[in-house]
């Protein structure tokens, strides 16, 4: 726990008191799994600016005279832009001593944490970052999936299924990782699952290379769907399933039916 005696302030420009702004990773849902760090920093934060895939939970820990900012963000449904957020983190710590940023799973796995941080750094803001378990190892290990195996999966990668448009180069090259890396884990994938299957099987994956879906990974109503690369669309298209959702591709899936009885339960749940 950070005591509100040791509670950083800076002075980076011209006398005037800055607080320190902490971009904490709130891991991927279950409690347990959120850091020592994070949570003493929840504890003695004066302000939290949260996003949308941070667990009650983990909300629940917040520090009660702490004000609380909802920046959730969700697909079609962004409640602030990312240079109004940026603007908030700022002005937040103007104001205050101790400012965290509390992001889903890591703060620099498609969190956009860097950018943020760029943003601060230029402000002249002092900024430090508290990794958090990302949520393409601890989703897929939650649903009985280990993402390398040492007689199966010698590289995983970990990849963007949403990609915004006038990024520094055009596209993911899915043909090139079918070819370069035998588990892809693809983070809000699910809108584009159509896209990014057909791609895959043009750089000649097996049509029975296994896919699974996972959502509300390490939540107790945790989600799976298991399919192949030529099946995972209908099934979705048939049994509804939603994003936010993790997918992975490749024959470590199978694993999924050895292992899903021995997954951890998040024990920390309430
Ligand atoms: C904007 S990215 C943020 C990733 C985050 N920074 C991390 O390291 O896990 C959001 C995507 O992460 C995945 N995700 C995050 N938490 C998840 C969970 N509990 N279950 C399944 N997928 C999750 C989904 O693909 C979702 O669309």
């Amino acid at each position: 726990m950070v005591s509100a005696a040791s509670r950083p302030t800076v002075q980076p420009q011209g006398g005037q008191p800055y607080g320190m702004v902490y971009l904490v990773g709130a891991g991927p849902g279950d409690p347990g799994l959120f850091t020592l760090r994070g949570k003493g920093l929840l504890e003695c934060a004066d302000v939290v600016i949260h996003d949308a895939l941070v667990s009650a939970p983990i909300l629940a820990m917040i520090n009660p005279q702490a004000t609380v900012i909802n920046a959730g963000k969700r697909r079609g449904r962004h409640s602030l832009g990312q240079e109004e957020i940026n603007q908030l983190i700022i002005d937040q710590a103007k104001a205050h001593a101790v400012v965290v940023r509390l992001k889903g799973g890591d703060p620099f796995v498609f969190g956009r944490g860097g950018e943020e941080m760029a943003a601060l750094v230029e402000a002249g803001i002092r900024v430090e970052v508290v990794p958090g378990i990302t949520a393409g190892v601890a989703v897929p290990a939650y649903a009985g999936i280990p993402v390398t195996h040492r007689s199966q999966s010698s590289s995983v990668t970990f990849v963007t299924g949403h990609e915004s448009a006038g990024k520094y180069r055009p596209r993911v090259n899915w043909r090139a990782l079918a070819q370069g890396s035998e588990t892809i884990v693809v983070y809000m994938g699910i809108h584009n699952l159509g896209t990014i299957t057909a791609e895959l099987l043009a750089a000649d994956l097996s049509a029975d290379t296994p896919v699974a879906l996972i959502r509300w990974g390490t939540y107790p109503q945790q989600e799976t769907l298991i399919g192949t690369l030529t099946t995972i669309v209908a099934q979705v298209a048939e049994t509804g399933f939603e994003a936010p959702a993790i997918a992975v591709i490749g024959s470590v899936v199978n694993w999924h039916k050895v292992f899903s009885h021995c997954r951890p339960t998040g024990t920390l749940w309430p």
